[in-house]
Parts: structure tokens; sequence; C-alpha cells
């Protein structure tokens, strides 16, 4: 068994966000770009984190480090609240006249599919990977602000502490995944694959919001896309390096050391687990 890296308990906390029905169409800086390349995530979510759950499960009984045991259950919990929470957005982009529940079924009987297909090895290598990609977008959500500034403050304090918690628990499948002695190739693979998965069904979640408002086969629109996430602000580009440095045998979460953010969210949430986290979150 190898050492664990971060002894940190991962706690599961239940926040109700309490986003209204009557959010705006465009809640994030009044622009469709910015808005629903978070919808399109928040429509895969709750799939993607089963997919992440039940990747986990079938090794739980054979953890005997103690810290990890709990962690991996700390993980667990964590992401099914984050896939209540989605659900919830997803109500909303229902009411604003999107199908996302139609969309979600879809996704989760296509990951029941591809997950049966996966070696159990290969589907935690999977959700390894997610783990990454999920941790360097919430380090760039964190740290960079313009991209929820003055968004509707009660879906930019879900985002937020959705990132929060994907920092605070992304190096847990790693540490499993080395605790199995499962190698460097398989991980390589799992990444490959994982990369290609959620572009696929980001773009077609992306195309599924734009087609409802009419803006698919407006080219103005597909050229904001670009220049939003490989452009100036850049929210592909700027992730690039943090998603090669997975590529090395040296890779660990952990050497991106961002414990900082969820320290001062851990802080604010002991005092207060209602409304002051949301205004923390929104700061
Ligand atoms: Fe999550
Ligand atoms: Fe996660």
């Amino acid at each position: 068994m190898s050492k664990i890296t971060h002894q940190h308990n991962i706690e599961t906390r239940r926040i109700r966000f309490g986003i209204n029905f009557d959010l705006p169409k465009y809640w994030n800086q009044n622009c469709p770009v910015k808005t629903h390349m978070f919808n399109a995530v928040a429509m895969l979510a709750p799939a993607f984190e089963r997919l992440a759950i039940t990747s986990v499960l079938p090794y739980q009984a054979q953890i005997t480090d103690a810290v990890l045991k709990q962690q991996v259950q700390g993980f667990i919990g964590q992401e099914s609240s984050h896939g209540s929470e989605f659900i919830r957005m997803q109500s909303v982009l229902k009411k604003q006249g999107y199908d996302p529940r139609q969309v979600e079924k879809k996704n989760v009987k296509r990951f029941v599919a591809f997950s049966s297909a996966l070696s159990p090895e290969m589907h935690l290598s999977f959700t390894l990977a997610a783990e990454h990609v999920t941790a360097i977008i919430s380090d760039l959500l964190l740290t960079d602000k313009q991209w929820l500034e003055n968004a509707e403050p009660k879906v930019a304090a879900l985002w937020r502490w959705h990132a929060i918690e994907e920092i605070d628990h992304k190096a847990v499948v790693f540490d499993l995944y080395q605790s199995l002695g499962l190698g460097y190739w398989t991980r390589m693979k799992g990444m490959l694959r994982m990369t290609f998965v959620l572009n696929v069904f980001l773009m077609a979640n992306y195309c599924h919001l734009a087609k409802k408002d009419g803006l698919l086969y407006k080219p103005s629109f597909w050229f904001k896309t670009l220049w939003i996430l490989w452009g100036k602000p850049g929210f592909v580009r700027k992730q690039f390096w943090a998603y090669l440095s997975y590529f090395s045998p040296k890779f660990h979460p952990w050497k991106k050391n961002n414990h900082n953010l969820i320290e001062a969210f851990k802080r604010a949430f002991a005092r207060d687990p209602n409304l002051n986290v949301i205004d923390f979150l929104n700061k």
C-alpha cells in the first residue's frame, strides 16, 4: 500500500443553493457562451459523477488503509451530493425550455453500457482522468475571477462550492489507483479515452442548448465560443499545461498545491453552514 499523501478527512456537506426557477436565461454575464459552457457541464455532471462512484465501489472492500478508506467514502459522498445539486439545476434549465432530463437519461444509459464494456481497472483510470480535468477546471474557476464574475450569485456559489470540493478530493482516486499497483499506461489510456468521451458529450449538450436558442447555425455564436475557449479569455487554452502534467510518470494531483483554496472555505463553512457560505463563495 502506497503512502497516502494528504491525510485530511473528506467531508460530505449538503448545501442547498436555492436557485430560483425565474433564473435569467443567460445567467452568466448575460452571455450565451459563458452561460451554456456551464449549463452543458451541469447537464452531464450527474451521469459522469455516477460513473465515477461506480468505478471505486468494487475496490472499497480491498482498502486496508483507514485514511484512504475514509477518503473514498468521502469522495462518494461528495460526488453524490454534487449530482443532486446539478439535478436541481437541471430542473431550472427545464423550466427555461431546454430538455436536460431527457439528455441526462440518455447519458446515464450510455454510460452504463460504456462502463460495463470497460475492465474495472480501465473504469477506475477513466475516473482518475476525469478527476484531474475537473480539478484543473476548478482551480481556474477559483483563481481567475472573470469566469463567474457578475454571474447570478446563487449559481456562481454552486459552481464555486463544486470547485472547492473537487479540489478537496482530487487525489483520492489517484491514491486508490496507486495503492492497487495499477500502472502508467493504463492511466494514459484512461486519459485519452476520457478526453474523447468528455468532449463529445459536452459538445452534444452545448449544441442542444444552442439549438433551442436558435444559435446553432449562427457563425457569430461559434466564433465567440472559439474565442472564449481558445482565444484571449481562453478557458480551455489556460488549462493546457495543467492538462499535460498528467502525462508525466511522476504526476501527483497535490504537486499543484492549492490547499489554501479549500482551507478558507472550510473555516467559513464551520462558522456557518448556510447562507454565509454562499456569500463567502461569491467573494
Ligand atoms: Fe463533482
Ligand atoms: Fe470529483
